[in-house]
């Protein structure tokens, strides 16, 4: 098959990546030139275990292609991907402007019969407008089907979830279309899941709002658990054994980040109040991970009231480990806090400084590793589970100026912090003074 994919973020540099891997000729697009040129080398502009030595691989089998030219990038595709971002416009609803316009450049470019699916997370009915968008715009004859294939791969772990994936979700108007996209996809061995368009759309919004949901429960549990002398941990497994419940997802920390579950709530949230519907619990969920991001900050604050001064060493800055993104990560508003208060931030994070440098205040100071960040300062705070983090060296606590430790993801065990006499406060988990 020959494939074309537009947009090469996380969804679609991985989906077209993949795709090749499994056989298929792929022609990944990107407006960004500078991007393009460097994925022709097998760089991947992304952090993604695996990701740069499978683009090489099929660049080489001369099966993996790419261009900044839609017209060149769509020539002889039997199948083209969407796969544009759609950021949160400021009402939280998507911003579908990059889907509208692939639409148009596929209808003005095409020259045989395609199928174009939809890999971007779009509400509902928007495959119905891009097929609209499609038609009205048409240059040649040539018969369109539309594909919602809503995309489940996580950050950090995209290219096992490719093909290892629970299921690949398939919505279509046309039993002909599903089957090439199934045949498409069989390589991977994953089950596919048929279903109409709308409720593909569905799918995807619900199954991450639903995640979101898991994540902002347990937290709440945790807060309760703080306040009862129980511990989350012992209480997220007792829950987890019960299949119905399932024991993944019900990590507490201090909330959820990333490109996709914050925007995800939101719209549909937003999707829902549009059809005069309100989502109540979801907003909750919503507020509740606010709430949470903000755990460590009130956790110093009651320790050390007057942070002026004080050095604060920061332990992780990516949304979640295994990956450099930044997005919607908490190490934004916690830096924003402690600088406000007057702190002097020493950070490390293993892979997302580069990112970070960007974002975060200049008045930063980052450090080479979790010892160095950590040494000399009045307190530490955990914000990313690194493995550089949760296995840092032991010792290192007892060259701090005071051993002050607030863990936003349970990295220690209690029993060592304890025996280290270190001051640990964790998530939903008594504190050791
Ligand atoms: C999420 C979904 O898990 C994917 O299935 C989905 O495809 C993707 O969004 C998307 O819509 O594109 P991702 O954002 O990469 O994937 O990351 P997750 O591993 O789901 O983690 C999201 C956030 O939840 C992180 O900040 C993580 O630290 C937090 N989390 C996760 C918890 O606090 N507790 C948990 O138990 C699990």
């Amino acid at each position: 098959m020959k494939i074309s994919v537009v947009g090469t973020g996380y969804v679609g540099l991985v989906t077209g990546v993949s795709l090749s891997e499994i056989g298929h000729t792929v022609t990944c697009i990107d407006i960004d030139e500078n991007k393009v040129n460097k994925m022709r080398q097998g760089k991947s502009p992304i952090y993604e275990p695996g990701l740069d030595e499978m683009m090489t691989k099929n660049i080489e089998s001369n099966r993996l292609f790419f261009t900044t030219d839609h017209k060149q990038g769509f020539e002889g595709a039997d199948v083209i991907y969407i796969a544009v971002g759609t950021p949160e416009k400021e009402d939280g609803s998507a911003n579908l402007a990059f889907v509208e316009q692939v639409a148009k450049d596929i209808a003005t470019n095409i020259k045989k019969d395609t199928i174009v699916v939809t890999k971007s997370t779009v509400p509902v009915g928007t495959n119905h407008k891009v097929k609209q968008i499609i038609h009205i715009n048409l240059v040649n004859d040539v018969k369109v089907d539309i594909v919602s294939n809503p995309e489940f791969l996580k950050e950090g772990s995209a290219i096992e979830d490719s093909f290892h994936g629970d299921r690949i979700v398939v919505g279509s108007e046309s039993a002909q279309a599903a089957d090439i996209i199934e045949e498409i996809n069989k390589p991977f061995g994953v089950t596919v899941y048929k279903t109409d368009i709308r409720s593909a759309e569905m799918i995807k919004y619900a199954s991450n709002a639903f995640l979101a949901t898991k994540i902002s429960f347990i937290n709440e549990i945790s807060n309760i658990c703080e306040r009862v002398d129980a511990n989350v941990e012992e209480v997220a497994e007792g829950m987890g054994m019960d299949k119905r419940i399932g024991s993944q997802f019900l990590k507490a920390g201090i909330g959820y980040g990333g490109s996709c579950f914050p925007k995800d709530t939101k719209a549909l949230i937003q999707i829902a109040g549009n059809v005069d519907y309100e989502f109540e619990l979801l907003k909750g969920v919503v507020n509740v991970n606010k709430k949470q991001q903000a755990l460590l900050l009130n956790k110093l604050n009651e320790r050390l009231p007057d942070l002026k001064g004080k050095r604060i060493a920061l332990l992780g800055l990516a949304f979640k480990p295994n990956t450099d993104d930044m997005r919607e990560a908490a190490s934004i508003v916690v830096t924003e806090n402690l600088i406000k208060a007057g702190a002097e931030i020493v950070a490390f994070d293993p892979i997302a400084t580069e990112n970070a440098k960007t974002l975060l205040s200049e008045k930063v100071n980052y450090a080479e590793s979790a010892e160095e960040a950590i040494k000399g300062s009045d307190a530490a705070l955990i914000l990313t589970e690194w493995d550089e983090i949760k296995n840092v060296n032991r010792e290192v606590f007892d060259t701090m100026n005071y051993p002050l430790v607030i863990d936003g993801r349970n990295c220690f065990k209690l029993e060592e912090m304890r025996e280290r006499r270190v001051e640990y406060h964790s998530v939903g988990r008594p504190s050791i003074n």
